[in-house]
């Protein structure tokens, strides 16, 4: 069967057995009054589409109204299910086994990475967190810029993040990657400090999305109950990685924030850079045709969020497979990848 998460109060403490030094969490959703979860509805049709930007380009009022959100974002009490801190705990608790699946307590936990859960996941994830913000400054058309690093203006860490008066500052970032060094795709902790080079790049995206054909390629291998293994994700995911491996702070002790599953959430620089991920799955769809798996147990599965009126939400997978639906595009740029066969 699918795995489904139907009860927030199947969630239990993160498994955090092989990060040293994490401090014990419990990332749970909070208790409100409204724990029985409603089925999604979608958007309707007159409400404006948000245009999400590359962060490299996002200037004057869309750079203001992003750190405004952001930094009411912080100001809401941690346990107001919107709040900076409750947002971060979701991936914490989506990623460390915390809720079970279907209600059962017999293993696997649901586990949102290195399965093709990962891309419905942390589209749903960004999406309402999207909308969290926009409520917060009162704007329906505010939208989640992406971290570019496709191209070659967009392959540091944005600027915009790195200003220390700034809410989308984060302390925990690895100090020698700084901008203006180039973001590598092909990082891996054990070179040290290399840093990337334009083209390998570009080859490097070129190979996880133009020349990916079979879903399970791209998305990962099926994770279900009772037979979920957890142990091939996609070249989507993989593409991902370095975002997270070379931007977290190699001098905490599980790379906080952004190396780590059950932090990551905490720097805000990760909700822009996923933004990006969600973006190349859409292009790897409209321009590359990929295509959605069939599998019921992959359509049916369920997640569960707050919105942004504080109402636990239940979304399936399949709700999300198409983004003009759910009220949201991305800007389009150019896409100097799509031949850079290596
Ligand atoms: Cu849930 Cu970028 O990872």
């Amino acid at each position: 069967a699918n795995p489904v998460v139907t009860d927030k109060n199947s969630c239990g403490l993160p498994n955090l057995g092989d990060m040293p030094g994490a401090k014990p969490i419990d990332c749970c959703p909070p208790n409100l009054e409204t724990t029985k979860a409603i089925d999604f509805v979608f958007p309707t049709e007159d409400e404006p589409i948000r245009v999400r930007k590359p962060a490299h380009l996002l200037t004057g009022e869309d750079l203001e109204k992003y750190k405004e959100a952001i930094r009411l974002m912080r100001e809401l009490p941690p346990d107001d299910p919107r709040s900076f801190t409750q947002q971060a705990n979701i991936h914490c608790a989506y990623c460390h086994d915390s809720y079970v699946l279907n209600g059962s307590t017999a293993p696997p936990q649901v586990k949102v990475h290195f399965n093709w859960l990962f891309a419905p996941f942390h589209r749903w994830y960004i999406y309402f967190y999207e909308r969290i913000l926009g409520s917060l400054i009162k704007d329906p058309t505010f939208a989640l810029p992406c971290w570019n690093w496709d191209h070659p203006d967009g392959m540091e860490i944005p600027a915009i993040f790195t200003d220390r008066r700034s809410s989308l500052y984060n302390r925990k970032r690895n100090a020698n990657h700084q901008p203006p060094v180039l973001f590598d795709l092909n990082w891996n902790k054990a070179f040290g400090d290399t840093s990337g080079d334009v083209d390998g790049n570009l080859s490097k995206v070129y190979l996880s999305i133009a020349a990916v054909k079979a879903p399970d390629t791209f998305f990962g291998k099926n994770f279900k109950e009772g037979g979920g293994k957890f142990a091939a994700s996609g070249t989507l995911e993989q593409l991902h990685n370095p975002g997270h491996t070379w931007t977290g702070d190699p001098t905490d002790p599980n790379g906080e924030d952004m190396g780590s599953f059950y932090s990551s959430g905490r720097d805000p620089l990760f909700y822009c850079h996923h933004s990006n991920v969600d973006r190349l799955w859409t292009i790897w769809k409209d321009k590359f045709c990929g295509e959605d798996f069939s599998d019921d147990d992959y359509n049916k599965s369920s997640f569960l969020f707050y919105d942004e009126n504080k109402n636990l939400v239940r979304v399936t997978t399949e709700q999300c497979l198409d983004p003009s639906k759910l009220r949201y595009e991305y800007m389009d740029v150019p896409i100097p990848w799509e031949f850079a066969k290596p």
